[in-house]
């Protein structure tokens, strides 16, 4: 069991106040917030030993490279993947997947096939996009349901051995959709095709085994872990990560550089160049310590629980419709009739009430609902039932203020 009060004491944001209510952060799709022992690897890297790392023969740079590589292992031991080196460190999960697209164009010729979901963030859209005009390969997308799940009988019907890749999220940011990888996976393997998922909303709540899996590419963002913003990792496997050209050209990257020749590093350090965002891989360990000593089932237990609660609660308001229905995360994006949600976020705010407001960067899925947004409300394993029902009062005080 989780001993909410001890975990809570943990973020110290949460005892700030906004427009002089007390805090209530429902907006953990967006970004988590940090425990003190995040941030404190945070100072104790500024403070102690900040240097620059693979570089110096100097302590300071070797302490920074050792607890830079052991954050590395701790990355690649939850994820479980076979080596440390299949673990790419990035500035995020934008960047790992346009490490992996960049890679392609040069891989991908006209008329090869890409398949993705009609549950997508713009992140996992657009570097694809971008990738297909350069190669002619086309593009196609698994169709979402009314209850925010994905099509898969349609799925089958898409696939075929013209397929090269697809691409979907483990959870869908908008709705909280837990997607079906595993079948994903395995069928597009059939017809030879390599997948990415994009982890960012699920690894919050979900401890995926990329080995398990059998994914070829697996992406997720630090910050949504209890982590600092600006990194992430990119995880592939060996003989893809081989296979992909190099993203950006620079320094640590290279094992040997002339002006008529230029031979790369191997992995992971081919994808690495330029000085990374070190402290950040540092305090990312970190924090997948402070998730793991938690738990990720005591964290999944809390959670649906808060999701079944707040659910409940929401769904007694008339007029109030929530979208996506479909087994998920503790994601509750919902519209009241006839009002716009950003008045409703607005006023939310001035309650001391954060949550995220529009298409989420996901609007194919409110061109599906022919909605301009949504309110979204995504939950952690910090809030209480009583944060929410202050979020349900203050709903019916938006809605009577609005309507
Ligand atoms: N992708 C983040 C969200 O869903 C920013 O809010």
């Amino acid at each position: 069991m989780l001993d909410i009060n001890k975990i809570r004491a943990d973020f110290p944001i949460l005892n700030r106040k906004v427009h002089g209510k007390p805090l209530i952060y429902f907006d953990n799709g967006a970004t988590s917030q940090t425990p003190q022992i995040v941030i404190d690897a945070i100072v104790d890297y500024y403070t102690n030993y900040n240097a620059n790392i693979h570089r110096g023969v100097h302590t300071l740079s070797q302490e920074a490279t050792d607890k830079y590589e052991q954050a590395r292992i701790k990355i690649q031991e939850h994820f479980n993947a076979k080596h440390s080196y299949e673990i790419i460190l990035t500035a995020g999960t934008t960047e790992s997947i346009n490490i992996v697209s960049s890679g392609f164009s040069s891989i991908l010729k006209e008329g090869d096939e890409i398949i993705v979901s009609a549950l997508e963030h713009h992140s996992n859209i657009v570097p694809w996009q971008m990738m297909c005009e350069k190669t002619g390969a086309i593009l196609k997308v698994i169709p979402m349901d009314e209850d925010g799940s994905l099509r898969i009988d349609m799925f089958d019907e898409l696939l075929s051995d013209k397929t090269k890749l697809v691409f979907l999220n483990h959870v869908s940011n908008a709705l909280g959709t837990i997607n079906p990888i595993e079948e994903v996976i395995e069928k597009a393997h059939k017809v030879g095709a390599y997948v990415l998922v994009d982890g960012a909303q699920a690894c919050p709540h979900i401890k995926p085994d990329v080995q398990a899996l059998d994914v070829d590419f697996y992406v997720a963002s630090a910050h949504k872990m209890c982590g600092p913003t600006g990194v992430g990792l990119l995880y592939g496997k060996k003989e893809l990560l081989e296979m992909l050209p190099p993203y950006q050209g620079g320094g640590e990257m290279i094992e040997t550089v002339t002006f008529e020749k230029t031979t790369y590093a191997g992995l992971p350090h081919k994808f690495e160049a330029g000085t990374p965002n070190i402290c950040g891989g540092i305090a990312f360990g970190v924090a997948i310590d402070y998730m793991n000593a938690i738990g990720f089932d005591t964290i999944q237990q809390r959670e649906n629980e808060l999701l079944v609660y707040a659910t409940d609660k929401l769904s007694q308001i008339e007029g109030l419709k929530i979208y996506g229905t479909a087994k998920k995360t503790s994601v509750i994006s919902f519209n009241i009739e006839g009002i716009h949600p950003y008045d409703i976020g607005s006023i939310l705010d001035k309650l001391g009430i954060a949550v995220r407001t529009g298409h989420h960067c996901a609007q194919p899925i409110m061109d599906y609902y022919k909605i301009p947004g949504t309110v979204r409300a995504s939950l952690a394993f910090y809030n209480t039932k009583e944060e929410i029902d202050t979020l349900v009062e203050a709903v019916k005080k938006a809605k009577m203020m609005l309507s």
